[in-house]
């Protein structure tokens, strides 16, 4: 298995964003459990951030229809770590929201075009705990 943490630019109509986010995340929870991924999606209005665990072969093919999905753009796997065990229980929506916090951890992952701005482990740690507390 693996753990794959990508990040992304939000492509969403300003207004729409809560309504559109819910459709996705009602898409990804059937889908995923269908596929037996786990994971979890945070989004702060301008960017998304998400974290997909499950099958090497799964993972990588969701990744490859999500990054086609024009509702975002700048789509970049920030990570992919080998697993044994799952961190996450099921899929999740962890947060929705603005959050100056938490975009300030995606951000210099996005445009940082690894230049080491941004700390993927970090990210990982935030995006646990918002989906512990949610
Ligand atoms: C930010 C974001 C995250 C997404 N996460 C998932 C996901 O975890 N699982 C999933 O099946 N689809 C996810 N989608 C939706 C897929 O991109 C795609 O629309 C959906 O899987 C339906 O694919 P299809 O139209 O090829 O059938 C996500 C889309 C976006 C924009």
């Amino acid at each position: 298995m693996k753990s794959l943490l990508y990040a992304s630019a939000s492509a969403l109509a300003p207004g729409d964003e809560q309504a559109e986010v819910e459709r996705i995340v009602s898409t990804a929870r059937a889908r995923n459990a269908d596929l037996g991924v786990t994971g979890t999606l945070v989004f702060t209005r301008t960017r998304f951030a998400q974290i997909l665990e499950g099958a090497d072969g799964v993972v990588d093919a969701l990744m490859a229809r999500i990054a086609r999905d024009p509702r975002h753009e700048q789509v970049t796997v920030v990570d992919a770590i080998p697993i044994d065990r799952r961190m996450f229980d099921d899929w999740t929506l962890s947060y929705s929201g603005g959050s100056r916090y938490v975009d300030k951890h995606i951000a210099p992952l996005l445009d940082g075009g690894g230049s080491g701005g941004g700390d993927a482990r970090q990210l990982r740690r935030l995006m646990q705990a918002l989906a512990d507390a949610s």
